[in-house]
């Protein structure tokens, strides 16, 4: 329905090539770098010319950005947006300006949904499903017995983490012998993962049995930590993560790490194609999802050759 809506509204010369201005949230992980480098090469690849952003983390920068794009007339906006909230008055402004703008890996929260036209990236509660599903199946091995859990969310107010920790624990609650102690963000980076899990694990009040990471950047984090603190990751304390880098491929080699859940950062030929679309007016799908896998450690010795990100 929003690209109907744009399409008599953003034609473009047939000679010029189409150019996108795109806000990416920063370089806060490996998948983020991944991501990146897939939508530059797809650029490259389609000749569209893109105007790229990084927002280093910050919604400000990402809502400056936009507005740098709408005055310099782009004829396609692409962004992933940080958090999920605050966006209706900046894409009120692109629609104001005519020009389409596409969402891609993250969702936002709008009043009116026709201020996007279409995005293209995970389901992250359904990830968050799967982490949970591994979790009771490990669980039910051992009926009866007790596991903490200690959960290390993404960005407060991102969509990957408000709907991993959603999907985990609409899971989990099957089990009641599962239970969270603990959920801090740890931003989706390793620094992070690593200082909030040394804070967890200093508490000791109660004995940490697994650790749920919003991301891979933040397990390779806390399994530093847990090694400080003297422990072994992947065997004193159960390590599930999502994204499914190489580095989790490496970790689960090593024995450090015990699962980790697809989230496929490549991305760029799919937005690039769809931005075509978009701006030559032809109807797109609302909502277009990437089908991922789960990749337990005694998978990760076969799989990790081929890994592209
Ligand atoms: O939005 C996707 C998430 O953002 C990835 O899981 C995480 O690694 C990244 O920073």
């Amino acid at each position: 329905l929003g690209a109907a809506l744009l399409a008599p509204l953003v034609a473009t010369a047939a000679d010029k090539p189409l150019v996108m201005g795109f806000s990416q949230v920063g370089a806060e992980s490996e998948w983020r770098s991944a991501n990146t480098a897939s939508v530059k090469a797809a650029a490259r690849q389609a000749g569209i010319t893109l105007k790229f952003a990084d927002a280093q983390q910050k919604q400000e920068n990402q809502v400056k950005a936009i507005r740098t794009f709408i005055a310099q007339k782009v004829d396609v906006i692409a962004f992933s947006p940080v958090v999920e909230s605050g966006w209706d008055t900046v894409l009120k402004e692109a629609r104001a300006a005519r020009i389409p703008v596409v969402l891609t890996d993250r969702a936002v929260n709008v009043s009116d949904p026709s201020l996007y036209v279409s995005f293209i990236g995970s389901d992250f509660v359904e990830e968050g499903r799967k982490a949970g599903r591994w979790l009771l199946e490990r669980a039910a091995k051992n009926p009866g017995a007790s596991l903490n859990i200690v959960e290390l969310q993404g960005t407060v107010g991102s969509a990957p983490a408000i709907d991993r920790k959603k999907g985990f624990e609409e899971v989990i609650k099957a089990n009641p012998k599962l239970q969270v102690i603990r959920s801090q963000s740890g931003e989706f980076t390793r620094a992070k993962g690593k200082e909030v899990m040394e804070a967890f694990l200093k508490a000791k009040d109660k004995k940490i049995d697994v650790l749920y990471a919003h991301n891979d950047d933040m397990a390779i984090g806390a399994i530093q930590a847990i090694e400080e603190a003297g422990l072994k990751p992947g065997k004193d304390i159960t390590i599930i993560s999502i994204d499914g880098v190489k580095g989790a491929f490496q970790a689960m080699l090593a024995g450090k790490l015990n699962v980790t859940i697809e989230c496929n950062p490549l991305l760029g030929p799919q937005l690039m194609e769809l931005a075509r679309k978009v701006v030559a007016g032809q109807p797109v799908e609302k909502r277009i999802t990437v089908i991922e896998g789960v990749f337990p450690a005694e998978v990760a010795a076969k799989e990790l050759p081929n890994r592209k990100y």
